[in-house]
């Protein structure tokens, strides 16, 4: 689609755009690092049909339920099961090993997008035998995205995927364990009894405190989409979040040393950006 004169996407009217979803409906990505979100306004022009970012602030103004919609659409929701299997090996065999003699573990998947991140983790701690004893909040700006984490249900074609990275933990188990497939082989939905003891909620990094403390926090590929001034406020909150001898885990192209909080943790894996609270 041809953009109309106003949509050269100049950061005055990408401006325009943050401040009025902030001001109308409080969604706040006035911090978000602005290539990125640039190129998200790019895409809901398209998404929209709309001709200029003028023409998307109307339509949004004048149908509320097209905000929540537009959130979506802004912010990139990708994610998949056993993202990064060495992470994930390195989670297993270096962090949650740590826990086979508490009595709890208290986990905060911050961002956890449509779930996958959640159900890998409570696949491996099923595998340990933790997972009874896990107490696990996952939560997520985007309310469609937590419905669909909460249903369990995946395109089937996501298994490829998924078992390439499940073989690559290189455990005993078996992935078939954890789901079934629909009668009409176009979904899978992994079992029920995995989640029991996780707490989906909505949740906003930037504009909420943290709400308990946890042992392990989970933040992984949304502070790459902030701008350093957000990551520094992001990670006082997750810092705040986690105990004395917690961790925090970040995704593979994250950072956190231009945070002010980055002196309170030291390494567990550099290769896996695994930090360990140590204040
Ligand atoms: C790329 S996904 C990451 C999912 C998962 N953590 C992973 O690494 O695969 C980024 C997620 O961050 C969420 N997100 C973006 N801004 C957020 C905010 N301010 N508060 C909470 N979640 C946010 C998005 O809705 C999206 O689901």
């Amino acid at each position: 689609m041809l953009l109309n004169k106003d949509t050269d996407l100049s950061l005055t009217i990408i401006k325009q755009f943050q401040t009025f979803l902030f001001e109308k409906y409080g969604y706040d990505f006035r911090d978000y690092a602005l290539s990125s979100f640039k190129r998200r306004v790019e895409h809901l022009l398209f998404f929209f049909k709309s001709g200029s970012v003028n023409d998307l602030i109307r339509k949004i103004d004048a149908n509320p339920s097209l905000a929540e919609q537009a959130v979506k659409e802004i912010t990139v929701n990708t994610t998949e099961m056993f993202r990064d299997p060495s992470f994930w090996r390195k989670m297993r065999d270096e962090v949650l090993s740590q826990f086979v003699s508490s009595p709890v573990i208290r986990i905060w998947h911050a961002a956890c997008s449509s779930g996958e991140e959640v159900y890998s983790m409570c696949i491996i701690l099923q595998e340990m035998g933790l997972l009874d004893k896990a107490r696990i909040f996952a939560s997520d700006i985007n309310s469609e995205v937590l419905a669909n984490a909460k249903s369990g249900v995946y395109p089937i074609r996501s298994l490829d995927t998924t078992k390439s990275n499940f073989d690559r933990l290189g455990t005993s188990g078996k992935l078939e364990n954890y789901y079934k497939v629909s009668s009409d082989q176009t979904t899978i939905k992994y079992n029920e009894s995995l989640i029991k003891n996780v707490n989906f909620r909505k949740h906003n990094l930037v504009s909420e405190e943290g709400f308990s403390k946890f042992d392990i926090v989970l933040c992984r590929n949304v502070m790459i989409y902030f701008n350093f001034d957000l990551q520094d406020r992001v990670m006082d909150t997750i810092s705040n979040s986690l105990f004395k001898g917690g961790f925090l885990a970040i995704g593979s192209k994250e950072t956190i040393v231009w945070c002010s909080t980055a002196k309170d943790f030291q390494p567990l894996s550099v290769e896996e950006k695994i930090y360990k609270k140590i204040v």
